[in-house]
């Protein structure tokens, strides 16, 4: 009886393992438009596009538009004004923002990284901007020529898996409980006091104390 539960319960396990081995196993590429807010009048000028060739390895490849002076500019303004340099990821239709401080990314010379997030099944969950160098702000004028040329280094992250179940361990175990279970080992044999003595010690002296208190009530009450 027991042992039929755990059967069905092992094969519940074996199967779940399965399914995340599977999702593992597939692989695909994707393609990612890049999109930039240069201006704070909320238009969206092309910055390039990354290709994922492979999914699972993470192999990228990424073209970036080079910034023309008035763009040069437009950047310099927002980080000057302590404003954000927005980005607009497309990756199967569906847009994802990420902002930074603009000055942050002056700062580093155009140098930051994207991260690419997916799930387990290789989906798109996240595209966000990180600034790689020591930019902090100082409130450096950066020379126009040193924002032209984006060095972009994108990384792909996959979801956490979480713990995949151990089966064969986790068999191994509920086979040595089962028999040693068949041979009476592991029963706990010792008496109820052994057992239960530090539940069974308040009690008592809970109860010798109430009666001593009962006594002493009594013998005054029989005075009276
Ligand atoms: C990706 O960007 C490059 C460089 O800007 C461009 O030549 C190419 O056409 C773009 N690819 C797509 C599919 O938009």
């Amino acid at each position: 009886m027991i042992f039929g539960s755990s059967s069905i319960f092992i094969i519940f396990i074996a199967a779940i393992q399965t399914a995340y081995t599977s999702s593992l196993e597939h692989d695909g590429s994707l393609f990612v438009k890049l999109e930039h807010y240069l201006d704070e009048n909320n238009e969206p000028v092309e910055r390039g596009n990354i290709s994922v060739q492979s999914i699972r390895i993470g192999q990228t490849q990424v073209y970036q538009n080079i910034l023309n002076p008035q763009q040069s500019q437009m950047l310099r303004n927002l980080a000057s004004s302590n404003s954000f340099y927005q980005i607009r990821a497309i990756a199967n239709g569906k847009p994802y923002i990420s902002s930074v401080k603009a000055c942050m990314l002056a700062e580093a010379e155009l140098d930051d990284r994207l991260s690419i997030s997916l799930d387990y099944a290789g989906r798109v969950v996240a595209v966000s901007q990180i600034i790689a160098s020591k930019s902090s702000c100082e409130g450096a004028t950066v020379p126009l020529d040193k924002l032209k040329y984006f060095t972009t280094n994108v990384y792909v992250r996959h979801a956490e898996m979480g713990p995949i179940p151990d089966t064969a361990s986790y068999i191994q175990r509920i086979e040595r409980e089962r028999e040693a279970k068949e041979r009476g080992e592991g029963k706990d044999n010792r008496s109820l006091f052994a057992k239960y003595w530090m539940y069974i010690i308040p009690v008592v002296v809970v109860l010798v104390i109430s009666s001593a208190t009962n006594v002493e009530n009594g013998g005054a009450g029989a005075a009276n």
